[in-house]
């Protein structure tokens, strides 16, 4: 029975999900399909329930789908079960459908940045540590989530829109500290890891402007931008001698966990998929 997985998401033609599915699909030889669908909020739980009915009867399983914007959220009060990590995000990514056929919504954005950075670095060298996250939208949600599930004690959010942030921390007991945008580099001598997840510094968007001088020596830099791959910011901490991890690592890692439910096989991240991935961009 040939198993399908989606991702769902409006506008959808420039995911790049497609892609790297499609690539796994093929390096382990399955009877399987991955396929975009141009879907909106108001379609979503219709779309989801029928896909559901139509397959199982037919000779095609469908398994589940990614959801990109502007489903994320929206999936929150559609699906049957939300893992934790959803939950604490307040965003679904992935949805998987269980042999009960009821819908289990997931959210592996967090996965796939803890997985990203233990790719270049020993990841417990963050235990007790402080963080310094740059935006408040839903990318960041999942890091902070990520973060603090490695054990960093302190994480400072600056956002453009405090209010963003304060809200954010109300959620989190002390541990999240709301910066003023204009205030993002005052913590910089404390920060063991640096996030931008901002789309500042994207092609086609403005710069980030933030100097590293007086960093702490050993922190690590990261950005979830990925198109350039290497950012002004990476650039800079690359030059001033600090270790970077670029936002590549983070789409192809947080993909894992949904294959793996769909098909059955835990895929791998390797530099030929980043090269695949990188030519469809
Ligand atoms: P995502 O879900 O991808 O994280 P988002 O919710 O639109 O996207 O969040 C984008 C982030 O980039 C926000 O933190 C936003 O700041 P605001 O909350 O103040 O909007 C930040 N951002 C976007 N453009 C910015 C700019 N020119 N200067 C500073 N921050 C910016």
């Amino acid at each position: 029975m040939k198993k399908i997985a989606n991702v769902m998401g409006s506008p959808i033609s420039h995911s790049l999900s497609p892609r790297l599915h499609g690539y796994w699909i093929r390096k382990y030889g399955l009877d399987a399909d991955y396929v975009a669908r141009e879907v909106t909020p108001e379609v979503l739980e219709q779309t989801l329930r029928s896909l559901k009915g139509e397959y199982a009867r037919e000779d095609i399983l469908f398994r589940g789908t990614n959801l990109t914007i502007p489903l994320k959220e929206t999936a929150l009060d559609i699906v049957d079960i939300l893992d934790p990590a959803a939950k604490a995000i307040g965003a679904v990514n992935t949805v998987v459908l269980d042999e009960e056929g009821r819908l289990i919504g997931r959210n592996t954005d967090g996965i796939g940045f803890r997985d990203s950075l233990a790719d270049h670095v020993d990841i417990d060298r963050f235990q007790g540590g402080t963080a310094l996250v740059l935006g408040a939208g839903g990318a960041s949600r999942a890091i902070i989530h990520a973060c603090l599930e490695m054990g960093i004690s302190r994480l400072f959010l600056s956002n453009r829109t405090l209010q963003r942030a304060e809200e954010i921390a109300a959620e989190y007991d002390g541990a999240v500290v709301p910066l003023p945008w204009e205030a993002r580099a005052s913590a910089l001598e404390t920060v063991d890891l640096l996030v931008n997840t901002t789309s500042l510094g994207m092609t086609g968007q403005p710069e980030l402007d933030m100097p590293l001088d007086g960093l702490k020596a050993g922190a690590v830099v990261t950005d979830i931008v990925y198109v350039p791959l290497e950012t002004a910011l990476l650039k800079q901490a690359r030059l001033k001698g600090y270790k970077t991890v670029d936002g590549l690592g983070m789409l192809l890692h947080q993909a894992k966990a949904g294959f793996e439910a769909w098909f059955g096989v835990k895929p791998d991240v390797d530099d030929d998929l980043r090269q695949f991935v990188l030519e469809g961009l």
